[in-house]
């Protein structure tokens, strides 16, 4: 075997290998590299003595130091379940009144109501249970069916119009459609309505056709509506004086109303949402209404 030489051009020593004349560098790995291999290999090792490593066969190498992430996770949930036990079970206990008297329990009620309210109820009424098209805002509008815990309580559990058996039922005739009324009155009704929450319209409508429209209301309406037609908590029907509308106040929005009626869909969340989560919501949402007013 031939010796190495030292290289003319890189003056690095070669192999002493040559192939037609063509020799190879003796370029040795960097002690670094060793360095590096050796003290990484050696943690490896340090650390599968120390931590839960080795799979057996019933079981595992648990570690020198006795570390277990899943018994640090348990303990954490079990800590939260016990918080959150104690507060569920004040909610669930105690009536709307104590709980609304109850600053640190709010202050829960706003948090996870705002949760759940987000997760069920926002889709249809809006981030801020605003409402929208066809869904009346449940933070300022007057409420339909009272704004009672019990009765709030209530609507969300049944639900309107719903498929539950016990779903609270409310209709808005179709009068033009179903033809209960005749065009001409069916305008007049409207014009009258419309004045209701605009009174700057009274003075460019025709007074024949409000005292028209004033009368049929009285006939036809009001017996859902009210007399003074505000509203009546027994029909569900909405407060037709107050610019808060569900499905729009201006005048071809209030025509389609009468003419084609309106059934509008409030799930039934019984079964879908805890006795506890309906409780939540209700204060929830009537939080969101105080701090309106
Ligand atoms: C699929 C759409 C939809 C979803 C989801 C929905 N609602 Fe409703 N909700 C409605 C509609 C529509 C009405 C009005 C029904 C009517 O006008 O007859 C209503 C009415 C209500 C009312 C009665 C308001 C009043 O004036 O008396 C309450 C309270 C209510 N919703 C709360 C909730 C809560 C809380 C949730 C979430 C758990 C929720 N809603 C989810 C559509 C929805
Ligand atoms: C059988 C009871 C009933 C009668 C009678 C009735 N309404 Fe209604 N009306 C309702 C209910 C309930 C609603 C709410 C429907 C909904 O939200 O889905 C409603 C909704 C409305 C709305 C839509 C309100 C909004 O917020 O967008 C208008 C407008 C209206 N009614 C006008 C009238 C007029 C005018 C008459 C008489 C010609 C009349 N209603 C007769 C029950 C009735």
């Amino acid at each position: 075997m031939a010796v190495g030489e030292r290289d003319k051009i890189s003056g690095q020593m070669t192999t002493g290998h040559e192939w037609n004349g063509i020799k190879e560098l003796n370029t040795p790995v960097p002690r670094p590299v060793y360095f590096f291999l050796i003290t990484m290999g050696g943690f490896a090792i340090l650390w599968t003595v120390l931590m839960p490593s080795w799979p057996g066969i019933n079981g595992y190498f648990r570690g020198l130091l006795g570390a277990d992430q899943q018994a640090a996770v348990i303990q954490s949930v079990e800590a939260a379940q016990l918080e959150r036990a104690s507060w569920t079970s004040r909610i669930d206990s105690e009536d709307f009144a104590a709980i609304q008297a109850d600053e640190e329990l709010m202050t829960i009620v706003r948090q996870t109501g705002a949760a759940l309210f987000g997760d069920n109820c926002a889709g249809c009424h809006g981030a801020r249970a605003q409402g929208g098209p066809g869904f009346p805002n449940l933070a300022a509008a007057p409420i339909m069916w009272g704004d009672d815990p019990e009765i709030v309580a209530e609507t969300i559990r049944v639900g309107i119009n719903a498929t539950s058996a016990e779903t609270r039922f409310a209709q808005m005739l179709a009068f033009g459609r179903d033809q209960m009324l005749e065009r001409a009155d069916i305008d007049a009704v409207v014009a009258y309505v419309e004045t209701l929450s605009k009174p700057d319209l009274v003075a460019t409508t025709d007074p024949a056709v409000l005292a028209r429209g004033a009368e049929l209301f009285a006939t036809n309406c009001a017996g859902c509506h009210g007399e003074n037609a505000q509203g009546m908590t027994d029909t569900g029907a909405p407060n037709l004086t107050d610019g808060y509308w569900t499905y729009g106040g201006d005048h071809a929005s209030i025509r389609h109303s009468v003419y084609n009626g309106r059934t509008g869909t409030m799930p039934s969340w019984e079964g879908r949402l805890s006795p506890t989560e309906i409780k939540l919501l209700t204060l929830y949402v009537l939080d969101l209404r105080a701090a309106q007013q």
